[in-house]
């Protein structure tokens, strides 16, 4: 939501520079102290990804320095005329325990690091100059993933007129008629005085106003005033078809215009059936990810520029659907998701009362549960793309009778708050599912227990049921095990390189390859969707070479537990701080760095089935497998597929899910070809060949946004063949206004800081984000020894 004094905005509309007033980012120039020492920096910003990885650091929280206590502060200047004005301090985000002070008195906070929330300044602003300060503590033992550390997120100051709208003080609900759709629009306003206030509205569609209404009313503080609102012959949101409006509500009061604020939205019609998701009437299967928050080399601070990036990724895969794990995102996530089409399963948390970490959320519980719940409901209700609130994650009060009380009281308070969503949690307790507890969420998500989905059905007539986790198949982009086992545990041991085998075969204990959610999902097709785990790799968890008692999470029984240590001792280790040098998950179908890993292409096998595609895996450049065994895989969703190599046909054959399987292949350098046919036709080919030594270095630009450009650094040989297990050590250097703020490569065992310019190659490739700091040219050079050196202009 964003707000405009009147002046700004008839500025905005101008086109002029931004004044003062209404509501700004507030990111600059804050002074960051911790550990003895300050700088002055912009938000958003996390101290734990600046740190170099540390070996003995945890990996399940990315080997990173988090942790500790740190300031921020920042001078506010108000003139005597200014104290007239509300000044409020909204923060996005920030890990964890906010205390904000003004003038050295403790003026609020908030302590959920994941949370949105505002202070109010004005009892303690003086004119003149006031000191801000937001002190944060992250205690260890408080995350199951790399949390980040600081204000990650972006903070804003809001100024209004004593009578305005207030915090998150819209809602929009639309009901769609025959030729048209109701928008109501909810306003509580905040006032200094009972008076006789004016609400006009405006719906804007691309930048036109297509409706309007306005009334008077009495107004007090905290009044609800309700417009209704008619727009004939919309267009409606769906995942194709972002369709945004905008309500412009201005609040007139006896001093004229005080207040404008804008609420985007969007119309449509989404409803749960037992059947499944219906999108304006059209039943919609959520082909979704599951995704944390960092975004790689930036850690966890939010950046746009770097989730477009990713959510282009996501869309091109065919996905259509996030759950934001295991937490509120970042407001402007939501923004994307609205603008780029996908629907958004908005998730609380991770830990009810039932620890799982010592200082986690657990710990927050009792006494901010339902005030978080609310801020995430308040803030993000009026995203088209939000479609149900997640009221948990693997809550350990599944297996409790006695805590049943807990999701019932959370899917009371989000029906409270938010009469048109349902709620859904992710349960990996499967004895749950046929309890009363079930009937304590409204649409049931299962973790892993695609088995289930039938039984569910069966005897819970009228409850919709979604994948709400699903998968967790590990890989590393660019690796491969011979042979090629099909038991799910072999894609790996537990000794260097610590990589797991890309033919997504492998998968934990819990957990299975992405084949067998889909063989549960063709069964059942009341089964509304599926969120895997994940979409892209994350810092931190870097399952299976954690070895740290976090990972028995997963399971819920006793015995369980016991057949995982049984396993782990079989590896010759137990479950304990073995120190394993890896610092990101294996999870990701696209890993840190942002390539896809061969899953990437399973899945838009699956998901876009209309799109000619295919893809073989794997490499073909194995100098010393001369002669042996190298099976080929290929993901497509043709019917029937022909090998070759080096013109030799293996055969041609029909798909096994959605992987053609060539078992006999023997290894002979030169070319895999594969020509895929669909109703008898030839739809669609891939083509894969040998590479030679290293001979240069390619750039190209992956994703240029406003802020970032992300490029990337191939390493080939003399014919521009990509060098699959290149590891060259990559140089990089900047001319012009920009700086190279992260490199990666996507290699989870890498303790190569983000920062550095410099890195190996890992499988041939690597990534380097820049940030643009003035006009002017600017060229990125990527240098390596004894390589063709590579230079882009950006
Ligand atoms: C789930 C859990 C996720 C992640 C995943 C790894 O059980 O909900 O947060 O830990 O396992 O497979």
């Amino acid at each position: 939501m964003k707000r405009y004094s009147l002046l700004l905005s008839i500025l905005l509309t101008l086109g002029a520079a931004a004044q003062p007033g209404g509501r700004q980012l507030w990111n600059e120039g804050w002074t960051f102290s911790k550990d003895g020492a300050s700088r002055v920096l912009n938000l958003p910003h996390d101290w734990g990804v600046e740190q170099p990885f540390v070996q003995e650091n945890p990996g399940e929280t990315g080997k990173l320095a988090w942790w500790g206590k740190a300031t921020y502060s920042k001078t506010l200047k108000v003139e005597a005329e200014d104290l007239k004005q509300n000044f409020r301090l909204e923060v996005d985000g920030a890990f964890s325990n906010a205390k904000v002070f003004v003038n050295g008195a403790e003026a609020g906070g908030w302590p959920y690091g994941y949370a949105s929330w505002a202070v109010a300044l004005n009892p303690w602003l003086k004119e003149g100059e006031n000191l801000i300060e937001i002190k944060l503590d992250n205690k260890p033992e408080s995350s199951r993933w790399y949390p980040g550390g600081g204000i990650y997120r972006n903070v804003w100051l809001t100024r209004t007129a004593k009578t305005a709208v207030a915090h998150w003080g819209t809602n929009v609900i639309t009901r769609i008629g025959t030729n048209y759709a109701d928008v109501f629009l909810d306003v509580t306003v905040r006032t200094d005085r009972p008076q006789t206030a004016t609400l006009s509205t405006s719906i804007m569609y691309k930048g036109e106003v297509v409706a309007e209404a306005s009334g008077a009313e009495q107004i007090y503080d905290g009044r609800k005033m309700r417009q209704k609102i008619r727009v004939f012959h919309p267009d409606f949101w769906d995942t194709d078809h972002p369709e945004l409006y905008l309500a412009r509500t201005t609040v007139e009061s006896a001093d004229g215009t005080v207040d404008v604020y804008d609420t985007p939205f969007g119309i449509r019609d989404a409803k749960w059936k037992e059947d499944g998701f219906y999108l304006n009437g059209v039943k919609t299967f959520l082909k979704g990810v599951c995704l944390h928050h960092d975004a790689g080399a930036l850690g966890a601070v939010w950046n746009e520029d770097a989730w477009v990036r990713r959510l282009i990724m996501l869309k091109e895969m065919g996905c259509n659907a996030i759950r934001t794990s295991h937490n509120p995102p970042a407001p402007e996530l939501l923004d994307l998701c609205d603008r780029m089409g996908f629907v958004v399963l908005d998730e609380l948390t991770d830990t009810w009362t039932w620890p799982k970490k010592e200082n986690g959320y657990a710990t927050l519980f009792d006494q901010w549960a339902r005030k978080d719940l609310t801020a995430m409901i308040h803030r993000d209700r009026n995203h088209p793309s939000v479609i149900l609130w997640s009221i948990g994650n693997e809550c350990g009060e599944q297996g409790d009778p006695s805590r049943w009380w807990i999701p019932q009281m959370l899917t009371d308070l989000c029906h409270q708050e938010d009469p048109t969503r349902l709620t859904t949690a992710g349960n990996d307790n499967p004895w749950a599912a046929s309890q009363p507890y079930a009937g304590t969420i409204d649409v049931y998500g299962f973790n892993y227990k695609p088995h289930l989905y039938e039984e569910f059905v069966r005897t819970h007539p009228g409850q919709p049921v979604i994948g709400s986790e699903t998968a967790s198949c590990i890989s590393t982009r660019g690796y491969y095990r011979f042979p090629v086992e099909q038991d799910k545990s072999k894609g790996w041991d537990m000794n260097p390189p610590f990589q797991v085998s890309s033919y997504d075969l492998y998968a934990p204990a819990w957990a299975s390859k992405a084949d067998y959610e889909w063989m549960y999902e063709d069964q059942v097709p009341q089964c509304a969707g599926e969120f895997v785990w994940t979409g892209y790799d994350y810092l931190g968890e870097p399952t299976p070479f954690n070895l740290d008692p976090s990972v028995l999470t997963n399971f819920h029984t006793e015995e369980e537990k016991e057949a995982y240590k049984k396993l782990v001792a079989g590896w010759g280790q137990t479950i304990s701080d073995v120190p394993l040098p890896s610092r990101s998950s294996y999870f990701g179908i696209i890993d840190l760095a942002g390539f896809p890993k061969d899953r990437f292409y399973q899945y838009q096998a699956r998901w876009q089935p209309q799109l000619p595609m295919a893809h073989i895996l794997p490499h073909w450049t194995w100098p010393g497998r001369e002669g042996q065994v190298t099976p080929v895989h290929v993901y497509s969703s043709g019917e029937e597929a022909e090998l070759f190599v080096n013109d030799k046909s293996y055969g041609r054959i029909k798909r096994d899910g959605y992987r053609f399987v060539w078992d006999n292949v023997v290894y002979e350098p030169g070319t895999v070809d594969v020509i895929v046919y669909k109703d008898g036709r030839e739809w669609a080919r891939d083509i894969v060949k040998t590479a030679g030594k290293p001979a240069r270095l390619e750039a190209s630009i992956d994703y240029a946004g406003e802020e970032l450009t992300y490029v990337t650094i191939d390493v080939v040989d003399k014919n521009g063949i990509l060098v699959p297990d290149a590891a060259d050590l990559l140089s990089f250097s900047i001319q012009g206004p920009a700086q190279i703020v992260g490199t990666d490569a996507g290699d989870p065992t890498s303790h190569v800081p983000f920062y550095s310019t410099s890195l190996p190659a890992f499988h041939g490739k690597a990534s380097a984000i820049v940030r643009r700091t003035g006009e002017g040219p600017v060229t990125l050079r990527c240098t390596a020894k004894g390589l063709k050196n590579a230079a882009i202009g950006l």
